[in-house]
């Protein structure tokens, strides 16, 4: 089976081109590297002895999609092409539309086009907002999102969803993401934020490596065990190897399904930094800040449907997520 994967030089996209691989899955590559390397592609090749096809170029370009389509039988696309840093999209909101938005648009009418009638789109767990209550499940509601990058994600699933309800031939997939979280085992392939990260765990990474020197820890007053932030980190390659699944077991089906990629469980800033401890053996100094606005008390996922339609269930915990990252981080301390 060809897939072509928008977006398959960045972080989720790179690990879950290696799993696809593993399970027989060949990627077409799409990226216009604007937060990525083309080092990447050498570290995929150099993990399964297999370069796939890159190209590179923007996906709001429906020319060139037009002719990646015509140049290969494809029969899914894998949809994570868009840019995603929160603070950035409140500074530059028409970049995020016509990034995530519009982009997606151009890429459904290249699909039309070329016949292929099969997405997996990277939505967000962001889509839930602040939850009423917690395990998130599918049906929660969803909208309430405080930026125009959450918007622009609940945008396209709305989009999408019309989409599906006038051409109920098409395989749509939403996959809606907890937080991503560690590397590839082998610690060539990881997360390379450009400038100061945004997240948590890469943060974390770049103390532990002396790239920084303080954590903020934002908020010690949640009503959480600790006080702090409750999420649902998920390992980068339980992730990937449910974007396999659901190639398997949705994509080929028309529909519109929707999952939560998670755990189902919850882990607090703090529990987070002492797990890094141990992994790395070395020092996160931190300090407590207020709260960063816009930010939850807790998150986490439901995962029964994932378990029961996909078959798929993350294995890998925080221990490994956090073994997994320093690994990348200490082998790559620049990044790529
Ligand atoms: P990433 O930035 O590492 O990867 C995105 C890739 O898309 C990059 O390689 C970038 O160069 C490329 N790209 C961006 N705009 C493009 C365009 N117009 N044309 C072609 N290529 C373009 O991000 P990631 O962490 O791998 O995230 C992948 C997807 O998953 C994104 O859609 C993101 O919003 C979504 N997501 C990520 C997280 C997370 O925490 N990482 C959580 C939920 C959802
Ligand atoms: C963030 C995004 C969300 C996106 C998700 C992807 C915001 C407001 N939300 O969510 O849209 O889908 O990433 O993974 O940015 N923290 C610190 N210090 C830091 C960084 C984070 O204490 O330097 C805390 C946060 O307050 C939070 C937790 O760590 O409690 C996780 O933060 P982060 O990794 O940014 O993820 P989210 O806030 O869940």
């Amino acid at each position: 089976m060809k897939v072509l994967v928008t977006g398959g030089m960045g972080y989720i996209g790179s690990h879950t081109c290696i799993q696809m691989l593993a399970a027989g899955i060949e990627p077409i590559i799409v990226d216009n590297l604007c937060n990525s390397k083309l080092a990447v592609l050498d570290r995929i090749e150099a993990l399964t002895k297999v370069r796939p096809a890159f190209y590179q170029g923007d996906i709001r370009d429906e020319a060139f999609l037009n002719q990646v389509f015509s140049e290969h039988e494809i029969q899914s696309v894998i949809h994570f092409a868009g840019l995603k840093a929160v603070g950035e999209s409140v500074a530059k909101p028409l970049e995020y539309y016509d990034n995530n938005v519009n982009g997606s648009l151009v890429l459904m009418r290249a699909m039309r086009n070329a016949g292929v009638k099969s997405i997996v789109f990277s939505s967000s767990a962001t889509v839930y907002g602040d939850p009423s209550s917690v395990p998130i499940t599918e049906d929660s509601p969803v909208g309430e999102t405080t930026n125009p990058y959450g918007r622009s994600k609940f945008m396209v699933e709305s989009c999408l969803s019309d989409f599906y309800a006038a051409e109920q031939d098409w395989s749509i997939t939403l996959l809606r993401y907890f937080n991503p979280v560690g590397a590839h085992p082998s610690g060539t392939l990881g997360e390379d934020p450009q400038g100061p990260p945004n997240n948590l765990m890469p943060f974390i990474a770049q103390v532990a490596v002396g790239r920084r020197d303080t954590l903020s820890v934002f908020g010690d007053d949640y009503p959480t065990p600790d006080g702090t932030g409750v999420r649902d980190y998920i390992h980068v390659m339980d992730l990937a190897d449910g974007h396999v699944a659901a190639l398997h077991k949705v994509a080929q089906q028309s529909g519109l399904h929707t999952f939560n990629l998670g755990t189902g469980n919850g882990t607090s800033v703090i529990q987070m930094i002492d797990a890094f401890v141990q992994a790395s053996g070395q020092q996160i100094p931190y300090q407590i800040c207020p709260r960063r606005p816009g930010d939850i008390a807790e998150c986490w996922a439901s995962t029964d449907k994932a378990e029961q339609q996909l078959g798929w269930k993350a294995t890998r915990d925080v221990k490994q997520m956090a073994a997994d990252t320093w690994h990348w981080q200490s082998n790559n301390p620049q990044g790529y």
